[in-house]
């Protein structure tokens, strides 16, 4: 049995990783600690808020003796970390917050680690998994071999820059104070509870809204899509069997063109349209209640700076040391996906309009 504490459980990838682990190991503690930022949200545990088993903690990662009496007083053996600004477009416009959440926070939950498990010895065995990105290994071009768990660090934004930071200072609280670490750098992804500013719940959105779909620059950067379910699965493999010390790449085996994946999205859209008459009802600003396809919202705008062209990853490493596969496909999942947006368009109303998010976050 573990008890685990969870930065960033109330964010997208961080609270898909609760309902999983949960579901999995029902009797294990789960503290979740999250600042509720404009990206957290309390009802992404909604339907698993009155578990005994799960605890919600409104918090700064940065925040050590925090960390050090939640680590100490509920006996948590075992920390994964997803708290992070995330978004690459916002870490243009405004870099401060990353370096203090992605690198100052990260180094506060390794001091805390530290202190409580490697001085204190209050726990027998711990583990620290820090969930990183791909984006550290930098931009490829189309003939270059993808990722892997060796290639040279070259991060060209400052959210990848200040990921790439935290990467190293969890590599060195294991090689100089021997703290039990694991790393997983993984591609893009998607799923539920996705916040409606990256690319694919963005576009989902917005064709139900009949906005604009933003294509940056040619539309042809290419990116590895990976389902949060996946990715989950993955990182509960190197929690469970992965060496400390070790870095893993986790991916979902699904490259795709920007332009290609938002047509692909508006395809499922026009064609869910058609089969369920409500829905016209229910969107009548969707372009496919009046007759264009969704595609007639493509809007090419503005190259992102310094976008990065190319993202693959070889997760060979984790497949064969510790079995993992990839088991949604970007057909399946994207459809999948944009159901979920479809039955859950109070959720995405609300995580739109911050006011409500806060009022929410008192409820708790
Ligand atoms: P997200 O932006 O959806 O959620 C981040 C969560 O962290 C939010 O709940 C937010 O409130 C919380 N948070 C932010 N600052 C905090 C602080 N100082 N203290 C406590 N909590 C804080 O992010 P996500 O997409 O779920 O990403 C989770 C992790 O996975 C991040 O570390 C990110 O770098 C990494 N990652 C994400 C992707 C992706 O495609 N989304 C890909 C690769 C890696
Ligand atoms: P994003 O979801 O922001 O993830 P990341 O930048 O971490 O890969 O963007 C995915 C890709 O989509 C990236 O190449 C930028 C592009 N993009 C657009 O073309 N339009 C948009 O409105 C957004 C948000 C992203």
């Amino acid at each position: 049995m573990r008890r685990l504490l969870i930065t960033g459980g109330a964010g997208f990838i961080g609270a898909n990783f609760v309902h999983h682990w949960l579901q999995h190991y029902p009797d294990d503690r789960v503290v979740v600690l999250d600042a509720l930022t404009y990206a957290g949200n309390v009802r992404n545990l909604e339907q698993i808020r009155q578990r005994a088993e799960l605890r919600f903690v409104q918090g700064d990662i940065a925040d050590t003796p925090l960390v050090e009496s939640l680590l100490r007083d509920e006996r948590l053996d075992t920390l994964v970390h997803f708290a992070a600004e995330s978004h690459v477009d916002r870490s243009i416009h405004g870099p401060d917050a990353f370096v203090q959440t992605n690198i100052i926070g990260t180094h506060s939950l390794l001091k805390a680690a530290r202190k409580v498990w490697l001085e204190e010895k209050l726990v027998e065995r711990h583990r620290f998994h820090h969930v990183s990105t791909d984006e550290v290994y930098g931009s490829l071009s189309a003939a270059d071999p993808a990722f892997t768990e060796t290639t040279p660090y070259a991060p060209n934004s400052p959210y990848s820059a200040s990921k790439a930071a935290s990467d190293h200072l969890v590599r060195a609280y294991h090689h100089t104070y021997n703290l039990n670490v694991t790393t997983s750098n993984c591609s893009n992804n998607y799923g539920p509870f996705h916040f409606p500013e990256k690319l694919i719940p963005l576009i989902i959105v917005n064709i139900l809204q009949g906005k604009p779909l933003p294509i940056y620059g040619d539309g042809k950067n290419v990116r590895d899509w990976l389902h949060v379910s996946d990715h989950c699965r993955g990182i509960e493999l190197v929690i469970n069997k992965g060496v400390p010390g070790e870095v893993y790449n986790i991916g979902g085996g699904a490259e795709a063109e920007n332009i290609h994946l938002v047509k692909t999205l508006c395809h499922v859209v026009d064609e869910l349209f058609a089969s369920e008459s409500t829905l016209k009802q229910r969107f009548p600003d969707a372009p496919a209640v009046h007759g264009p396809p969704s595609s007639s919202l493509l809007t090419y705008v503005k190259d992102r700076p310094g976008h990065d062209r190319r993202y693959a990853i070889d997760c060979s490493k984790i497949e064969s040391e510790l079995g993992y596969r990839a088991q949604v496909t970007l057909e399946s999942g994207l459809r999948n996906t944009v159901q979920w947006y479809l039955a859950n368009e109070n959720w995405w109303r609300a995580v739109m309009d911050g006011s409500y998010r806060q009022w929410l976050a008192r409820q708790y």
